[in-house]
C-alpha cells in the first residue's frame, strides 16, 4: 500500500521536501558521477592494456618490474584529494543533521509492532505526523519492543529507534503536502506495512487540526474506535472485517464463546477483553498460539480507555462497521 505512494519528482529521487534534501541529492549525484567517471576511465585503460600489451609469440618479458613515479604519484594523490573532500562534505552534512536547533516544534514518536504513534505538545496523540512548514521539527523517538527506524524519503532523513533509549532527530519541512513515513528496520511480520502519513501544513492549518483533535470524543464508541484505529494501534493486528491479520478479527465476536488454545472456551465479554488487553497471553485464542507478540497494555491504557474500547468492540458487527 505504500510502495506506490510518493510520486518521484525526478528519475532518481522523491520530492525535495526538507531543507536537507537538496544537499543530500546533490552530494549523492556528485559521488555517483565521480564513481562513474573513474569506472569508465579504469576499465578503458584496462581494456586498452589487455589488447596492446598482450603476450605475443616469442616474447620473454622483462626481468625487473617497470615503474613510473610520476604516474604513481598522481593516481594516488588525485583520488586521495577526492576521498578527503567526500569525507569532509559527509561530516559537514552529518553535523548539520545532528545539531538540533534550539527552537523546534516537538513531537514524541512511539514505534511499536506495527504502528506509529505521535504525541504533540498539549497531549494530542494520533497515528499521523503533522508538521508545520518552514519550522524545524524535533522528533523524540522510542520503541516499545524491537528496533524500528524512522524514514521519510521526501525529507531525506532516517534514524534508528532503539528499545530502551530515546533517539532524537530534527529536520525542517520546506514544502506543504502529504508524504510517506516508512519503518526502515526489519521488525517482524508486518514491517513492510508499518507506515504513516506525514502532513506538512501551514501554521493555521496545523493549529486548526490540533484544535479539532483536542475536542473530546462524542461518545464512548467513537472514543473506542479512535483508540482502535488511530491512537493505540490495535488495527495493525486485529481487523474488524473478519480477515485474519496477526491476531483474531473482532468482527461479530462480542458475546460469543471463543475457543482457547489451551482447550475449552471463554465468553468474549468485558472480562475477557480487559484480561486480554492487560495480559494478552493469559487466554490465547485457538489458532493464535504462535501469535504471541501482542504486548501487554498494563499501565498504557487507563480503565476508562479500556471501557471505551469495550463499547467499540460490542458493536463491531457486519452491519455496523460502516459507521467508520
Ligand atoms: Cu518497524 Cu520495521
Amino acid at each position: 500500500m505504500f510502495l506506490l505512494a510518493d510520486k518521484n519528482a525526478s528519475f532518481w529521487f522523491p520530492e525535495q521536501a526538507s531543507t536537507f534534501a537538496a544537499e543530500v541529492d546533490w552530494f549523492y549525484m556528485a559521488m555517483l558521477y565521480i564513481s562513474l567517471f573513474f569506472f569508465v576511465l579504469i576499465v578503458a585503460a584496462m581494456a586498452y592494456s589487455m589488447i596492446v600489451f598482450r603476450a605475443r609469440p616469442g616474447y620473454k618479458g622483462s626481468v625487473e618490474a617497470l615503474h613510473n613515479n610520476t604516474l604513481e604519484f598522481w593516481w594516488t594523490f588525485i583520488p586521495c584529494v577526492i576521498a578527503v573532500w567526500i569525507f569532509a562534505r559527509g561530516v559537514y552534512g552529518y553535523l548539520d543533521q545532528m545539531k538540533i536547533p534550539v527552537d523546534t516544534n516537538n513531537v514524541d514518536v512511539l514505534a511499536r509492532k506495527w504502528a506509529w504513534n505521535f504525541t504533540y505538545p498539549g497531549g494530542v496523540s494520533t497515528d499521523e505526523l503533522h508538521l508545520i512548514v518552514d519550522k524545524p521539527a524535533k522528533m523524540t523517538m522510542r520503541s516499545d519492543d524491537v528496533l524500528h527506524a524512522f524514514f521519510v524519503p521526501a525529507f531525506r532523513v532516517k534514524a534508528d529507534i532503539v528499545p530502551g533509549r530515546y533517539t532524537n532527530m530534527w529536520f525542517e519541512p520546506s514544502k506543504t503536502g502529504v508524504y510517506d513515513l516508512f519503518c526502515a528496520e526489519y521488525c517482524g511480520d508486518k514491517h513492510s506495512a508499518m507506515g504513516a502519513k506525514v502532513f506538512v501544513q501551514t501554521e493555521e492549518d496545523y493549529n486548526a487540526w490540533i484544535a479539532k483533535e483536542m475536542l473530546p470524543p462524542a461518545n464512548a464508541w467513537d472514543w473506542g474506535q479512535k483508540q482502535y484505529a488511530k491512537t493505540k494501534g490495535c488495527i495493525a493486528c486485529h481487523s474488524i472485517d473478519g480477515k485474519k491479520v496477526v491476531g483474531p478479527s473482532f468482527l461479530d465476536t462480542w458475546g460469543k464463546d471463543v475457543e482457547l488454545a489451551a482447550g475449552g472456551t471463554v465468553k468474549f465479554d468485558e472480562n475477557y477483553v480487559r484480561e486480554s488487553v492487560l495480559n494478552p497471553q493469559a487466554k490465547a485464542r485457538k489458532g493464535y498460539e504462535t501469535a504471541s507478540q501482542m504486548p501487554s497494555y498494563q499501565g498504557r491504557l487507563k480503565e476508562e480507555e479500556i471501557s471505551a474500547l469495550i463499547e467499540f468492540l460490542k458493536d463491531v458487527k457486519t452491519n455496523t462497521t460502516k459507521k467508520e
